[in-house]
């Protein structure tokens, strides 16, 4: 239940707030600052810190198809407002989410000109500020196009950011490298910067609707990034209607890494949960026909080691039942498979199975057995054909009890020309989500656009790629991601939403397609990935085979999707990172601790537990002589009583991890 505590509106004219052409709105503990004002005619703001500068002058403005906007400007109006409210997320981190803000709306209009006229609205919240413009209808700015938005992130001091660059990295499936700010490339964001002082921001954005998705580029020889939207085909950037509103653009700013994971300020600037019945959204851990077809077990397409038939899934199936798995992700089921599907993703069927996949049978089977198939729309980018079957696909799926799909977009421009991350690729996916919604079906998105929250919004979109994920240890050419990756992640493209990272492989022996790539981490780390790495949709990614007699895929299966509560006691970005986080559906604790190269002891202060009860602990940790290069596999499991009191110490392996269950007794 929503409450608004506090709606207050004090509209004033801008002079009489200051003498300087200049207004503040500060955050509700009033640390943050963040002051408006107009130079030569050209909007800035700028925002400090507990008194400190954290962004100089950053102008803002536009290029359109026919000239500027933003020379020339005048303030004419300042309203302030304050807001505060709980609301409670469908499924999430936590339950509960604080979204307490005080905003400054500021209202400039052209001198001269066509007198045209925008609005900047900004949010400072106590970890960070959004804002976004926002273009009323007006005679002289009716329909345009935005070649370039002007915005800056002037950084006060210098920083080293961890960032993939925006144009060169397929699908935002690279290695996050750390460098100087002014040594960037264009990057993507979330951008995260450690800045010289030793806080942490991170610049992103909220709400990416029917606009292009903003880049980061840093202006030569300077700490000073500026907006980059990825544009069409043609060169434009966004084809806008007034009235509109862009995205928010998003600074955290906080102490300590943890602090950026616990930020909620890119869910609070997306708009409310539109669902109005969310009973069919269901959060859960899924298995799938997935990692043989990377290895060379299986192939997607029709053949002697096709993957997707019916006897497979069955055991699939069959196995997902006898441990509890709410779904089977099954690819490789329909016509489309055949040929070269990154370059002709028309010939998908989305209706269509192949003769040797019962599609309505296995549906039928899996219900039988308390699981459900989860349906696989890889498209090969081709949307036009997508979109032309997308009735018809969930309606199916509606029909066969089928209530989540995985969809793909493996190619390098969406039919053939457009990116991913331009706004042809944000109108497309937005529609697939407003269709599954409509036909109650879960999205995992792989291929995204970079994610800013929607899922508030629509609570289908469960969770998104936009990631090297644990794939890239089945076929990257380089041998499998460095162990520093996992602990870089949940701090960059973590900070967009739920990742499908799908870690969970345990057997490293088995890849006829390329022998010498694997993940490079230890088992133990990969049962530590399933809390550190959040995803209310999460699949255990080695074939189901690999599991059986493990006793330490235990945690797996009993390990939630979704979350009461989450903390970070302990995190360097790239070096370390545990994270708690506390069931929604008992008085559970889970943890997931993981190091990169190196090995490290953790000391984990059990100080959140409830204070006076009894609760027994199970760990999943790296054995004695584990090391993610010469001897992955060993996980010593242990058992204890815990109570609030207790501190867990630990050796985690080089590569390695822990992975703990604490239940309440
Ligand atoms: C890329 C996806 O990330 C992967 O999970 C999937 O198996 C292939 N595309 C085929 O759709």
């Amino acid at each position: 239940m929503k409450q608004i505590l506090l709606l207050l509106i004090m509209p004033c004219i801008l002079f009489s707030c200051s003498q300087e052409n200049k207004t503040t709105v500060t955050s509700p503990d009033s640390t943050i600052a963040l002051s408006v004002g107009t130079d030569n005619g050209r909007l800035y703001y700028q925002v400090s810190r507990a008194g400190n500068p954290v962004l100089n002058k950053s102008f803002l403005g536009f290029t359109l198809a026919d000239g500027a906007l933003g020379e020339d400007l005048e303030v004419t109006q300042v309203a302030h407002a304050s807001f505060s409210e709980q609301w409670n997320q469908v499924w999430g981190e936590e339950i509960t989410v604080d979204n307490t803000y005080n905003e400054m709306t500021v209202t400039v209009k052209e001198k001269t000109n066509k007198q045209r006229t925008f609005d900047v609205i900004f949010r400072v919240f106590n970890d960070g500020i959004g804002f976004r413009y926002h273009f009323p209808e007006q005679p002289n700015l009716n329909e345009f196009v935005v070649m370039d938005e002007w915005t800056e992130f002037a950084l006060s001091k210098g920083g080293e950011a961890w960032s993939i660059p925006a144009y060169h990295t397929e699908y935002y499936e690279g290695l996050y490298e750390k460098a100087p700010v002014s040594a960037l490339d264009t990057v993507c964001t979330p951008l995260t910067i450690e800045i010289n002082d030793g806080s942490f921001l991170t610049i992103h954005e909220a709400n990416l609707t029917d606009y292009a998705a903003m880049n980061l580029t840093p202006q030569a020889g300077t700490e000073k990034l500026k907006a980059d939207l990825t544009p069409w085909s043609t060169g434009e950037k966004a084809f806008v209607k007034a009235p509109f509103s862009t995205p928010w653009r998003t600074v955290i700013i906080a102490d300590t890494p943890g602090d950026l994971i616990l930020s909620r300020i890119m869910l609070n600037l997306n708009e409310p949960n539109k669902i109005e019945d969310t009973s069919w959204i269901e959060p859960g851990r899924y298995v799938g026909i997935w990692w043989g077809m990377h290895t060379g077990a299986y192939t997607w397409h029709q053949g002697p080691n096709h993957g997707a038939t019916t006897e497979n899934t069955k055991r699939y199936i069959d196995f997902a039942g006898r441990h509890g798995f709410s779904g089977v992700l099954v690819e490789g089921w329909n016509y489309g498979w055949d040929s070269d599907w990154t370059k002709e993703g028309d010939k998908f069927s989305f209706t269509k199975p192949y003769p040797d996949y019962d599609l309505s049978g296995l549906a039928q089977y899996a219900a039988s057995k308390g699981v459900r198939l989860i349906g696989h729309h890889e498209t090969g980018g081709a949307t036009k054909n997508y979109e032309a079957q997308l009735d018809s696909a969930f309606a199916l799926c509606r029909e066969l009890g089928i209530n989540a799909v995985k969809t793909g977009y493996v190619s390098p421009r969406l039919d053939g020309k457009e990116y991913h991350s331009s706004q042809y690729g944000v109108r497309h996916y937005r529609k697939v989500i407003e269709t599954a919604a409509r036909y109650h079906v879960m999205i995992d998105n792989h291929e995204p656009v970079m994610p800013t929250g929607l899922q508030r919004t629509y609570p289908n979109l469960m969770t998104q790629e936009g990631v090297r994920g644990q794939e890239y240890d089945a076929f990257a050419a380089d041998g499998g991601s460095p162990p520093e990756h996992t602990t870089i992640v949940p701090f960059t493209r973590g900070l967009a939403g739920p990742m499908d990272f799908t870690p969970g492989t345990f057997n490293y022996d088995d890849n006829v397609l390329h022998p010498n790539t694997r993940p490079r981490t230890t088992r133990a780390k990969q049962l530590a990935l399933s809390v550190v790495l959040f995803s209310p949709l999460q699949m255990a990614s080695d074939m189901v085979e690999n599991y059986e007699g493990a006793p330490e895929f235990e945690f797996i299966t009993s390990c939630p999707t979704s979350w009461a509560k989450t903390l970070v006691p302990e995190a360097k970005i790239g070096e370390y990172v545990t994270i708690v986080r506390k069931d929604r559906n008992s008085d559970d604790w889970f943890i997931g601790s993981i190091t990169n190269a190196h090995p490290r002891e953790l000391n984990l202060e059990l100080s959140f537990l409830e204070p006076g009860a009894t609760y027994q602990a199970k760990i999943f940790r790296d054995g004695d002589e584990a090391d993610y290069q010469s001897n992955p596999y060993p996980v010593t499991i242990e058992e204890m009583e815990v109570t609030s009191e207790s501190t867990i110490v630990l050796k985690r392996a080089a590569g390695g991890g822990a992975a703990i269950r604490i239940e309440r007794r």
